[in-house]
């Protein structure tokens, strides 16, 4: 399973880098903002540190905008992956994106169906958006495990990129189903190394370290 960090925040990605288990980053107009820097600029930061796949967002809403749009993009990096809304106008953008050979990821989608038409036109990725379906009191995960059995039963390749996580069982949970990747939060990713007995444990381990005598703890 690929976990990609959800953000535009250059010191996350940093740090999660330098964790060694980072596979790629997912971006999107709101983080931009968040990040205070120019969209091109800090996507030219975050691929410079990340050779995995970088999603950059296109904010145009018709097939020639966001063609033109996608193609800037792509321009920044190799590892530019261009986000497309699921809307109608943007099939035709997977279809003729794809077909050019950039990698697409398919954004805002809220059941499997869209993420099935979605992964017809081509898409690289889908990104089915989990916590926002558990804040309006619907489950989320349901969809994931239909998508899974979807793509198995006709053996599309598009990765299924569970999105909008808000928490570790959230990653749990799609590992267990077999989704691709998981994008989420650094405060998410941090959490997933944490255990309380872990951090109990390893406490006392090191004060019973310092029992020994000096001359004998010799490393
Ligand atoms: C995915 O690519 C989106 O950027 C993201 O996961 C949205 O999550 P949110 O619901 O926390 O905004």
């Amino acid at each position: 399973m690929k976990f990609f960090l959800d953000t535009a925040l250059v010191d996350e990605i940093k740090q999660a880098a330098s964790w060694g288990i980072l596979d790629g980053i997912t971006t999107n107009p709101s983080h931009v903002a968040k990040s205070g820097k120019g969209f091109i600029e800090v996507l030219k930061e975050i691929t410079d540190i990340v050779p995995g796949p970088v999603s950059a967002e296109v904010t145009a809403t018709n097939f020639d905008d966001m063609m033109r749009q996608a193609h800037q993009l792509v321009k920044v990096a190799d590892n530019i992956v261009i986000k497309i809304p699921m809307i109608p106008e943007g099939l035709k953008a997977i279809k003729a994106l794809t077909e050019e050979g950039t990698q697409v990821n398919t954004t805002l989608c809220f059941n499997p169906v869209q993420c099935l038409l979605a992964a017809k036109a081509g898409a690289t990725y889908v990104s089915p958006f989990i916590g926002r379906l558990d804040d309006i009191g619907e489950t989320g995960m349901e969809g994931i495990s239909q998508l899974r059995q979807i793509f198995d039963n006709y053996e599309f390749d598009t990765q299924i990129l569970v999105a909008s996580v808000r928490n570790p069982i959230h990653v749990l949970d799609a590992a267990v189903i077999g989704a691709d990747v998981v994008t989420m939060p650094f405060e998410i990713f941090e959490k997933l190394a944490h255990h309380p007995l872990t951090d109990i444990g390893l406490e006392k381990f090191l004060q019973d370290w310092e029992k020994i005598p000096a001359d004998k703890r010799d490393i």
